[in-house]
């Protein structure tokens, strides 16, 4: 549950154990991660991992509901939080609190996740207050891909840096129950989860953090090239690519379908 989440973390003390987050996009990938995982994350990431697209900023909320509800279905265990895609949240705390509503609705998934620091506490806050878990996104936020020029690590300038962790302390005091901290000098990730009382998820950040997640497509290795902080777990692509290579040959040569393969009458 998101108190025990929000729990593992007393009094600024740290983690005892790191928290567990990946993400998921449909209900098999949930079963199979769901037992090893505290949390699964619906990513606005489905932009790129399971749609093509360049950047997460076309994500629509019907996206956002439509793959939360398969996690959910595919997961008893694992607290599912579903991203807030770009455009249904920043406007004002209500146009937030609606679109969060309809997601938690639509999908039956504990919490939310939204990007952005000081200029979110409000809205962090007004969602919490209302029964909504809200799970913060700081330092390199991809739907901010445009203002920030790229995805390069953020956090290399002192400015940037006091700026980033002002946006977690932020976030956090407006009473977010976790905090994802992606893309960032690890100096600056531990600072942060040395200043922050609720648990910090870091992605691109520091093994210090209170836990890690990845992209479980990125850490499968489902693609040729991933940013310098995924370790790739498998290599997925290659797997696949041998397996539909055997297939397409098995079937040139009507060596596929075998007699146990085929419904044959009884004689
Ligand atoms: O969309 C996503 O997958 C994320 C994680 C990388 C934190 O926001
Ligand atoms: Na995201």
């Amino acid at each position: 549950t998101v108190p025990a989440i929000r729990a593992r973390k007393p009094d600024m003390r740290p983690v005892a154990e790191p928290i567990v987050m990946l993400t998921a996009y449909t209900a098999r990938m949930a079963q199979i991660l769901d037992p090893h995982c505290d949390m699964l994350l619906v990513g606005d990431s489905l932009a790129q991992v399971i749609y093509g697209l360049p950047s997460t900023l076309p994500v629509s909320l019907d996206m956002m509901a439509a793959h939360g509800a398969a996690v959910v279905r595919g997961s008893w265990h694992s607290v599912v939080v579903i991203d807030m895609p770009f455009g249904s949240y920043e406007a004002s705390p209500e146009q937030a609190f609606a679109a969060a509503a309809r997601l938690l609705k639509e999908s039956g998934a504990a919490a939310v996740k939204l990007e952005g620091g000081e200029a979110m506490a409000p809205t962090v806050a007004f969602l919490a207050a209302r029964g909504i878990p809200v799970v913060g996104h700081v330092g390199l936020t991809p739907q901010a891909v445009n203002a920030l020029g790229g995805y390069g690590a953020r956090g290399r300038e002192p400015a940037e840096e006091a700026k980033i962790l002002a946006d977690a302390r932020a976030i956090a005091e407006a009473g977010c129950f976790a905090l994802v901290v992606e893309g960032v000098m690890e100096p600056l990730a531990v600072a942060i989860t040395g200043a922050v009382p609720c648990p910090v998820i870091g992605i691109g950040a520091s093994a210090a953090c209170d836990g890690q997640v990845l992209v479980i497509d990125d850490m499968l290795g489902m693609f040729e090239r991933t940013a310098r902080f995924v370790k790739r777990y498998d290599e997925f692509a290659g797997r696949i690519d041998a397996a539909a290579a055997r297939y397409a040959a098995e079937v040139r040569a009507r060596a596929f379908p075998e007699t146990a393969h085929i419904y044959a009458p009884k004689p």
